[in-house]
């Protein structure tokens, strides 16, 4: 049987920590039925108390009629979640040496038709692959923090992953109602950290020659094109800003400054120096600040957004 056949009814959820937790709250918000693991002592009590906690907003996002936040089991180990899942998702530490010693394990305790997916954020799913025996169903499936509000997932496969299988796994994260970018080279960081680490590198130099405090570079974004960027994509914001004669014209007319601009970029080191000055220009900004009001906050407006954005016309 090709990876993946059949409908997808129970998930393993290998791993339980900031990632996986959320991984299962989406999971049971979406009907499905949960097997869940983790070695870690009182990990069972942190996921309880997660999907607790992440469940009223997922009931504001909207549940599937057979959402139950007690469709759940946690397993002692990988092979008792696996055994009898339909589609495993993996977010077990960010290290090479442990993803790779327990995909053996997965891949020998998963059914061979059923699909592993890595959380992973950096690791290449041809590494992660490796030493399995059945490799064309491991890929990454990279979700955003936290997955059950942020809609992105970036699918990656392998040099030895099949085809059914990325399909697989693309149908399944549509169907969860998140939205499936499908990656086609193994990159350090996929594509979405690329991007948000070019802005890093940019925002963290820009503090290191004091052209801005930590609270203006951040309010640079938050109050100017971070407002945009929510809503559509850079390149289609450059075609709207091409006026009449959209991309091309954005291209042509503002092509050169970029070219000067990429030129002039910094090249910051987060040497210790570094670090402290963004650590204590972070402190100032947050001294005037309510922090657990700002997070709950995000929260909100990022369910509002959400809501918005689906009632929209945008892509
Ligand atoms: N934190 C993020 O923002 C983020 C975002 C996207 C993807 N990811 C990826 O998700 C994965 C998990 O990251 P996290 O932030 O949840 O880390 P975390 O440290 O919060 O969770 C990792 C969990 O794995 C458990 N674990 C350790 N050994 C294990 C094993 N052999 N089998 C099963 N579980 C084991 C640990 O006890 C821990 O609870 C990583 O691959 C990471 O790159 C993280």
């Amino acid at each position: 049987m090709e990876a993946g056949e059949g409908p997808i009814g129970r998930v393993a959820v290998i791993g339980t920590g900031v990632i996986g937790a959320s991984w299962a709250a989406l999971f049971l918000a979406r009907g499905l039925e949960v097997v869940a693991t983790d070695p870690a002592a009182g990990a069972e009590a942190r996921l309880t108390d997660y999907i607790r906690h992440a469940w009223p907003t997922l009931e504001e996002i909207g549940l599937a009629e057979a959402a139950d936040p007690s469709r759940i089991a946690f397993v002692a180990t990988p092979e008792e979640a696996v055994a009898g899942a339909d589609f495993v998702q993996e977010n077990g530490p960010e290290r090479l040496d442990v993803k790779q010693d327990l995909y053996v394990r997965l891949d020998a305790a998963t059914s061979p038709d059923v699909v592993i997916a890595s959380s992973s954020s950096g690791l290449k799913p041809s590494d992660i692959q490796a030493r399995c025996r059945r490799p064309e169903r491991v890929l990454v499936g990279h979700p955003f923090n936290p997955p059950h509000l942020i809609p992105l997932v970036e699918v990656v496969g392998g040099e030895r992953t099949s085809e059914a299988a990325i399909a697989t796994a693309m149908a399944f994260y549509a169907g969860l109602g998140k939205h499936p970018i499908r990656i086609r080279k193994e990159l350090i960081g996929h594509v979405a950290n690329r991007l948000q680490v070019a802005l890093f590198r940019e925002a963290y130099h820009l503090v290191d020659i004091g052209a801005v405090t930590v609270a203006e570079v951040d309010a640079a974004i938050s109050h100017g094109p971070g407002l945009r960027w929510a809503l559509l994509g850079p390149v289609m914001l450059n075609h709207l800003s091409g006026g009449a004669g959209g991309l091309r014209h954005a291209l042509d007319h503002l092509g050169p400054f970029k070219e000067t601009t990429w030129a002039d970029l910094g090249r910051p080191s987060l040497d210790e120096a570094l670090k402290s000055k963004l650590v204590a220009g972070l402190d100032e900004a947050l001294a005037s600040l309510d922090y657990p009001a700002v997070v709950a906050a995000r929260d909100r407006l990022i369910v509002e957004l959400l809501k918005a954005k689906a009632e929209s016309a945008l892509p």
